[in-house]
């Protein structure tokens, strides 16, 4: 996977302030990954920690917080590179209160990084995603791949892409990391044109590992063709 990522790659999908999330564990955790992913042809990092009540709570403050640590930590070790957080959000009733009342921490404009549950997709999924536009921001879905209960009713990834969803593939998805299910709905979104943005997702030295493994696809081009449409978050020109 390592040798499809150009050289001025844009990462909109991490796990790399350390301590407030099940990502980097110490800032040991964030040099080593931020390190081995700048080698894979990492320019900038976008990291996204998770926003999750209950599990992770983690609020625009605490990020904010954690970045500006991070990037002093950088500095300090003489390390410059284009690195801001954003933050990957469970959608739940929590997340609408939130988007009602205060300003997301976003990708870029208006772009925000959402998620769901592994076990099921929330009951009122149209409601939040139909509230969210109207409250001006436009939903990146994280690995839509990786959401099981989708992979036997391919019918609901149109759904929400109708309902104005853009997806973001998890490059490991592809090497079979998360496994042969996972894998062949990757593929299918893949060649359906369905996919818009790519993400690492890193959070471990296990996620790096797997970029070694060889992606198991015939055509590469509709992967290399999103793994290009990251440079619409680029803020480096
Ligand atoms: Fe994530």
């Amino acid at each position: 996977m390592k040798d499809l990522i150009p050289e001025n790659h844009i990462d909109i999908h991490s796990h790399l302030l350390f301590g407030i999330d099940d990502g980097a564990k110490t800032f040991e955790d964030t040099l080593a990954l931020t390190s081995a992913m700048t080698d894979f042809g990492i320019k900038e990092f976008i990291t996204t920690p998770h926003i999750i009540q209950h599990v992770w709570e983690n609020n625009t403050a605490i990020i904010s917080a954690k970045e500006d640590e991070v990037i002093s930590l950088f500095q300090q070790n003489n390390i410059s590179l284009p690195f801001k957080a954003a933050a990957e959000y469970l959608m739940d009733d929590h997340f609408v209160k939130l988007f009602q009342n205060e300003n997301l921490l976003c990708l870029k404009d208006n772009y925000v990084l959402v998620e769901m549950s592994y076990i099921n997709a929330p009951i009122q999924l149209y409601d939040i995603l139909f509230d969210l536009q109207v409250a001006g921001y436009k939903p990146v879905l994280a690995h839509p791949e990786r959401y099981l209960f989708y992979h036997k009713n391919f019918g609901e990834y149109t759904k929400l892409k109708k309902a104005g969803c853009l997806f973001q593939l998890n490059m490991l998805s592809i090497v079979g990391y998360y496994g042969e299910s996972v894998f062949l709905t990757a593929k299918k979104l893949l060649e359906n044109g369905m996919i818009d943005y790519v993400g690492s997702d890193v959070h471990h030295q296990k996620h790096i590992e797997a970029f070694h493994h060889k992606v198991d696809l015939k055509d590469l081009n509709p992967l290399k063709e999103v793994i290009a449409n990251n440079q619409f978050f680029a803020t480096l020109k």
